[in-house]
């Protein structure tokens, strides 16, 4: 077992004002065997280099997609990156279309709704992991390996009921350790 090379893309419209985020971010970026990519700098325009994401997608084991939940899914630039870098004879056939194949993806998502709100009945009327399925199966179908979600609940001004400074930092401490702990076989 070893650890896995880890490409974390953050996709976040508004991370210079963003709070869980951006402390998810900061613990992970602890780790040296992380590539951090903050992806609406990269591409403000949405215009993506699909070739260089290829290839940093060769170069990592374990790819993190962070981003906030908007709307029950993702900022419309992980949108956007999913349709043009997983093409057709690269992540998937015809063709080679196996570049993918063994690696894992791992989804990191901060939302403001509370954790209580996302089951049947709540006003989510979702879990979250029901929510982020179109994201699982697009692992799947790239032959990657689906991991648990890394969730942050009730990320919102702590005066309009978010988490403590306190808690949001343990959270983060919490994904950091995650990711270091991540071995994978033949690393
Ligand atoms: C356009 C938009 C859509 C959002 N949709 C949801 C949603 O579907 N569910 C939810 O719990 N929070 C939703 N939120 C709240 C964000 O998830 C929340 O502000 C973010 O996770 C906070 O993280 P940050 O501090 O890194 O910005 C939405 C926010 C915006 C601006």
């Amino acid at each position: 077992m070893a650890k896995p090379r880890i490409l974390l893309n953050l996709f976040h419209p508004t991370f210079a004002h963003s709070r869980g985020g951006k402390a998810l971010a900061e613990a992970a970026r602890q780790l040296p065997n992380l590539t951090f990519r903050d992806m609406y700098q990269e591409y403000p325009d949405l215009k993506i280099d699909v070739k260089q994401e290829q290839k940093l997608l060769l170069e990592h084991d374990l790819i993190v997609f962070q981003h906030p939940v908007r709307w029950y899914s993702g900022p419309a630039l992980l949108k956007e990156w999913q349709d043009q870098v997983l093409q057709c004879g690269f992540a998937y056939p015809p063709g080679v279309g196996d570049k993918m194949n063994g690696k894992y993806w791992l989804t990191a998502v901060t939302t403001g709704g509370p954790q209580d709100a996302y089951r049947s009945g709540g006003s989510n009327n979702f879990t979250i992991s029901e929510l982020l399925r179109p994201f699982q199966q697009t692992a799947t179908f790239c032959g990657m390996t689906w991991l648990p979600p890394f969730v942050v609940h009730s990320i919102l001004p702590v005066t309009m009921g978010g988490i403590s400074d306190e808690e949001l930092a343990r959270q983060a401490e919490e994904y950091r350790v995650l990711l270091d702990g991540i071995a994978i076989a033949n690393g």
